[in-house]
């Protein structure tokens, strides 16, 4: 259960969940975002379910939530940037992420390109998906996965030890709503000043990522590099270090 007007009457927001669908079960709520896009919404409509029950992950893979407990939801914006700031958004998500969460006391760390970490083990996640038209982002389907009241047993055994929760981690329940709604708040500030404050994005990321300057193992495509990653480029991509040279990646993930 949720309820929407303690998300809205939390919101400082101009756009950002002005509009949210609320829906007890539902696939995935990427999807539901792709398929109110095509009849039509506002803005930063925001869909979000107690219980994903086919929930998409990065790279294909699956992304599985505890009913009731986690946080499920996707934003929908229509940006009309142009397509070379697509790696910005997920970098932008992310912070919005840690932004919010360091607001309730807690700490989290952001590892390249949008998992969100407490420690070794993941609190949540970003699946960014855009539609792109002549250059220009059309569309953004910002789907956000976070672990919030789950006890490690919700978990599935296969990931019990790499996830984790906020009530893990504070031993204190949230209110979702209140964690959504500051979400939203950070990220529209964010988005808002975009692409004027790339400089602060990119610096406030690297301070919050766990793995600046360190040895890092990195899936590109069907490669496996290892290398020091030294910085965020200005499209948002991963800069490594390999034998002494710097080299950009426009896509992969750290594995
Ligand atoms: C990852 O693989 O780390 C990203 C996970 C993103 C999951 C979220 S949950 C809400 C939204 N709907 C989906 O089907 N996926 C994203």
């Amino acid at each position: 259960m949720l309820f929407t007007n303690l998300v809205q009457a939390n919101l400082k927001t101009r756009f950002l969940g002005k509009q949210i669908e609320y829906y007890t079960r539902l696939e995935s709520t990427n999807s539901e975002a792709w398929e109110l896009i095509n009849v039509g919404c506002d803005d930063g409509t925001v869909i979000i379910t107690d219980h994903q029950f086919l929930g998409r992950g990065r790279g294909g893979r699956d992304w599985a939530s505890s009913p009731n407990k986690s946080l499920t939801f996707s934003i929908i914006l229509s940006l009309k940037i142009n397509s070379k700031f697509s790696n910005w958004i997920s970098i932008i998500s992310s912070l919005a992420i840690q932004k919010a969460l360091n607001s309730f006391s807690t700490e989290v760390e952001l590892k390249y390109p949008n998992d969100i970490m407490i420690g070794q083990k993941k609190l949540g996640g970003v699946l960014c998906e855009t539609k792109v038209s002549k250059e220009k982002i059309n569309h953004a389907v910002v789907g956000i996965g976070i672990n919030v009241n789950e006890q490690n047993e919700d978990f599935d055994p296969s990931i019990q030890n790499t996830a984790t929760s906020l009530q893990i981690n504070s031993k204190k329940l949230y209110q979702k709503e209140r964690v959504l709604a500051e979400i939203l708040n950070q990220f529209e500030t964010l988005i808002d000043q975009f692409p004027t404050n790339i400089n602060s994005i990119k610096s406030s990321w690297e301070d919050a990522c766990n793995h600046l300057n360190k040895i890092i193992t990195f899936h590109n495509n069907n490669e496996i590099i290892k290398g020091t990653f030294k910085s965020l480029s200005n499209s948002g991509n991963a800069i490594l270090e390999i034998n002494g040279k710097e080299k950009e990646y426009f896509s992969g993930e750290i594995i």
